[in-house]
């Protein structure tokens, strides 16, 4: 019977303590930079905001550089040289991940988000882009690896939303087809995939991926 009672304690201790962490963590802040340049931004969050875009994407980056140069640029290739793809994707990825700690300086119009202290979410938006004339687009949005599925992707997604539009521009993003996680937070906000006309000097940058439009008579909040 002492076990039962003592049970049925620690049940509701856990259960307590749980619905308090949930119900205290800090809320999140938002801080705006107009460009991420050393003048701007310490070199503390910078350096956090480029640790926490790599590791967001440093698996569907890879993922999909491996499946551009297996579908698109070798599709005949097998055994060892299939390999030696692998390793050449691997040194590509790891490149890309070292020049990020300086092209990172190049984005404007950038806002990350924290909870407490701490740097949890980035994005930015920009009007002038690879991409589309006329239109803004939401990029790097991500979210802290270890913090995923916490509803920070939908917060900074509205964020975006409401800080990113413009009256009479359309606000666009792009996203991987296979991250059915982006995909979800995005369509519930109110985007709808449209079609994406790939550039034909540059067909990685658009390879796997779905563009998506607001659909501008949704409220995000
Ligand atoms: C996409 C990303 C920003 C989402 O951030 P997050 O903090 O995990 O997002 P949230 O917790 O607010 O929401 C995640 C949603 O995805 C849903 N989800 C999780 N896995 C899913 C799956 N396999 N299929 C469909 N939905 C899924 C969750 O149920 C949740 O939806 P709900 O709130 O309606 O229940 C984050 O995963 C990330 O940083 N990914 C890497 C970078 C990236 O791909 N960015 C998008 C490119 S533009």
């Amino acid at each position: 019977m002492i076990k039962i009672w003592f049970g049925i304690a620690v049940l509701a201790v856990g259960s307590l303590s749980a619905y308090f962490y949930a119900n205290l963590k800090p809320t999140l802040t938002f801080q705006h930079f107009a460009s991420l340049s050393e003048k701007n931004i310490s070199s503390k969050d910078y350096a956090a905001i480029v640790k926490l875009h790599s590791e967001a994407f440093i698996d569907s980056n890879r993922r999909n550089l491996l499946k551009y140069y297996q579908e698109v640029v070798h599709p005949d290739v097998a055994g060892v040289a299939s390999t030696l793809m692998e390793k050449k994707v691997d040194e590509m990825v790891e490149r890309s991940q070292k020049n990020k700690k300086e092209s990172f300086r190049e984005i404007e119009n950038a806002f990350i988000a924290r909870r407490g202290e701490e740097v949890v979410g980035f994005f930015d938006c920009y009007e002038d882009h690879e991409v589309s004339d006329g239109q803004i687009l939401i990029s790097n949005l991500c979210v802290k690896k270890s913090l995923h599925g916490q509803g920070i992707g939908t917060a900074l997604t509205k964020h975006a939303i409401a800080h990113c539009r413009k009256p009479g521009k359309e606000l666009i993003l792009t996203v991987y087809k296979d991250d059915l996680s982006a995909l979800h937070v995005y369509e519930k906000l109110g985007f709808e995939k449209i079609d994406l006309i790939a550039d034909p000097k540059n067909p990685f940058v658009f390879f796997n991926k779905v563009m998506m439009r607001y659909r501008d008579n949704i409220d995000a909040e």
